[in-house]
């Protein structure tokens, strides 16, 4: 039901739920009227008990909204959704976020409803599992359990109709490795394919062909380095051109070359990494260089410090030259005659780089980090094939690339604003993950809703050949599945209803991979076209909107429990003793 004929009078024991409701937010009310959904009871502290089939029917229709809501986002002409989120303060500001992630919209949303709860669960584990897909699995739920409504106007049991979901699973998961495609390492174009088709509609078309050759990459690149993970994957982020985003395999610091008479670009690197500093230590004067006192009676004594103090520091700069490195990179300081000296040899110097910074550049290059400059030799030193500073609005790289260790890897990654920084972050690390899933199992599945139009059509002469009454369920199934093909074709301002049809029956005379061509409408071979999911994803998301709808049929009361006054008061009062102000003068206040 399109939410703008959504009325009070649509939801079942309204007037219960009202009754005890408690005060609402200025927040919620304004989300409330966002999304059309004043006075609907979907949201906040009510207490209630409800019957079977009251229990049934309320919880489908929560679930029929929040899926509604999700399921314009799904495929590649799906459509954004604006979250305005109130920060608190003295001048209240609003966070606008706009996003064609379903598992990021829905982690901004705050439901009261508990069932609404148990959907932002849904999409969070369907996310963290396998990175993508969670639009579908809104859709998927959404049809089967309006399906499973029909079914109950029939007469069939909730128990029965859950038996035939999970008969008609359990047949659909055993065919999804029949339809497959085997991918591998060397297959890059398929990979690529399949990161294209994830990242379709989300908001980067111009940028599509990079990004996805950009993250198949990086996928690959993960496998080389042991124990790499999406966490140790270093995004930099500056402002530039989204197509200007590469990807380093080897280290990037925050950081800048000692002087600007120094190379700014270094191939082939040979690379000396220290713990110490380069500097004239008068150990008479002071036991630290930091703190020399100068007492110089005459000019000539100041002018012979400084000479000695060059020579002194040249030489040692000159064994950086001599263990044969032509950069440096330092955790301490460098005199300022030491870099005048490197400056002049031609050595890049770095100084002041983190511990865990000159670490992993020692790791990745494979120097050995060495104490005091006199110690340096040819041994210590490490490699790269480019050292480069990269200067940017907001501070300079070092970036060592081709390493031959790279202990991490580090993306720099480009955009014109910051919001737009963080959505393609976001973008590419689940794609990324989608890709690793792929290169796991080997095996990806035809795309836009094919798979599910094959599993629909099999599913069909499965039941055909089931006597039980849980074959009524196996065909609501296989007509939940054609929700989602249908939904990719609605979104894209399409006749979803005669596509279906005509899909439906080629599936029927047999293995095809035809679906809908979403700019014409047209069947078409949509693996020819190169719109391909990953096996994992539609597993994945089969199972998660099962089970769900299982345990929708399976509930048939809610109890709610608000909290005590006793309670409430007890964790005000701790709010106030963390936010520092002592919990007896709010008691105070509250009983005058
Ligand atoms: N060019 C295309 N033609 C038809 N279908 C496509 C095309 N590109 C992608 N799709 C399909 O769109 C669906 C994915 O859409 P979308 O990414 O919006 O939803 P989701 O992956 O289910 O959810 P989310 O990405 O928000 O977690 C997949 O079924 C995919 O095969
Ligand atoms: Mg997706």
């Amino acid at each position: 039901m399109p939410l703008d004929r959504v009325t009070p009078a649509d939801i079942p024991s309204q007037q219960q739920m009202i009754a005890d409701s408690l005060k609402r937010s200025a927040a919620r009310q304004q989300f409330l009227a966002y999304t059309g959904l004043k006075k609907a009871q979907l949201f906040k502290d009510y207490a209630w008990k409800t019957g079977r089939e009251e229990t049934l029917q309320s919880n489908a229709k929560v679930v029929e909204i929040i899926t509604g809501i999700v399921s314009t986002m799904l495929g590649p002409k799906g459509l954004d959704k604006m979250v305005v989120k109130e920060m608190g303060g003295v001048r209240p500001t609003r966070k606008v976020t706009i996003t064609n992630d379903s598992a990021e919209f829905l982690s901004l949303l705050e439901f009261e409803h508990p069932v609404g709860t148990l959907l932002v669960d849904v999409a969070k584990t369907v996310d963290g599992e396998v990175g993508d897909g969670v639009a579908s699995t809104f859709v998927l739920i959404g049809a089967l359990l309006s399906e499973a409504l029909k079914l109950r106007r029939l007469g069939l049991h909730p128990a029965v109709i859950a038996r035939g979901y999970e008969m008609a699973c359990r047949q659909a998961l055993k065919e999804l490795e029949g339809i497959s495609l085997e991918v591998g390492e060397g297959d890059a174009a398929l990979l690529g394919q399949v990161a294209t088709t994830a990242i379709s509609g989300k908001g980067v078309a111009s940028f599509t062909a990079k990004l996805s050759s950009l993250v198949v990459d990086l996928a690959l690149e993960m496998r080389r380095v042991p124990r790499a993970d999406l966490s140790n994957v270093e995004v930099y982020r500056m402002p530039g051109n989204i197509s200007d985003t590469s990807l380093i395999r080897g280290v990037v610091i925050r950081n800048e070359m000692a002087s600007r008479g120094m190379p700014r670009v270094i191939k082939d690197a040979r690379i000396a990494t220290l713990f110490t500093p380069i500097v004239f230590r008068d150990m008479e004067r002071s036991p630290s260089y930091d703190e020399v006192v100068f007492n110089f009676t005459k000019p000539e004594e100041m002018k012979s410090y400084a000479d000695s103090r060059y020579r002194v520091v040249s030489l040692l700069a000159e064994k950086v030259q001599r263990a044969g490195a032509n950069v440096l990179c330092t955790r301490k300081g460098l005199d300022e005659a030491a870099v005048a000296r490197l400056e002049s040899l031609g050595i890049a110097a770095i100084r002041r780089i983190s511990d865990e910074d000159v670490q992993r550049i020692a790791s990745a290059t494979g120097a050995r980090v060495v104490s005091g400059v006199g110690n340096l030799t040819a041994d210590d030193i490490g490699t790269a094939d480019l050292v480069e500073e990269v200067w940017s609005e907001n501070g300079n790289w070092i970036k060592f690339e081709g390493c031959k260790n790279p202990a991490s890897i580090s993306v720099l990654l480009k955009s014109p604003s910051e919001e737009m920084t963080f959505e393609v972050e976001h973008l590419m690390k689940n794609a990324i993950s989608t890709i690793r899933n792929v290169l796991r199992n080997g095996r990806v599945l035809p795309g836009g809703g094919v798979t599910h139009l094959s599993l629909a059509s099999s599913l069909r002469k499965h039941s055909a050949n089931t006597g039980s009454r849980e074959a009524f369920a196996v065909e609501s199934f296989a007509n939940a599945l054609e929700e989602v093909p249908s939904t990719i074709a609605r979104n894209a301002g399409l006749d979803s209803s005669k596509i279906l049809t005509r899909l439906r029956a080629a599936h029927s005379r047999g293995p095809t991979r035809l679906g809908v061509d979403i700019s014409t409408g047209e069947a078409c071979d949509l693996v020819e076209r190169g719109v391909l999911d990953p096996l994992d994803v539609v597993r994945q998301s089969l199972i998660t909107a099962t089970e769900f709808t299982k345990a929708i049929l399976r509930l048939d009361q809610v109890i709610f429990t608000p909290t005590t006054r006793e309670e409430q008061v007890r964790k005000r009062q701790q709010e106030r003793a963390e936010r520092g102000k002592r919990a007896e003068d709010w008691v105070e206040e509250k009983t005058v």
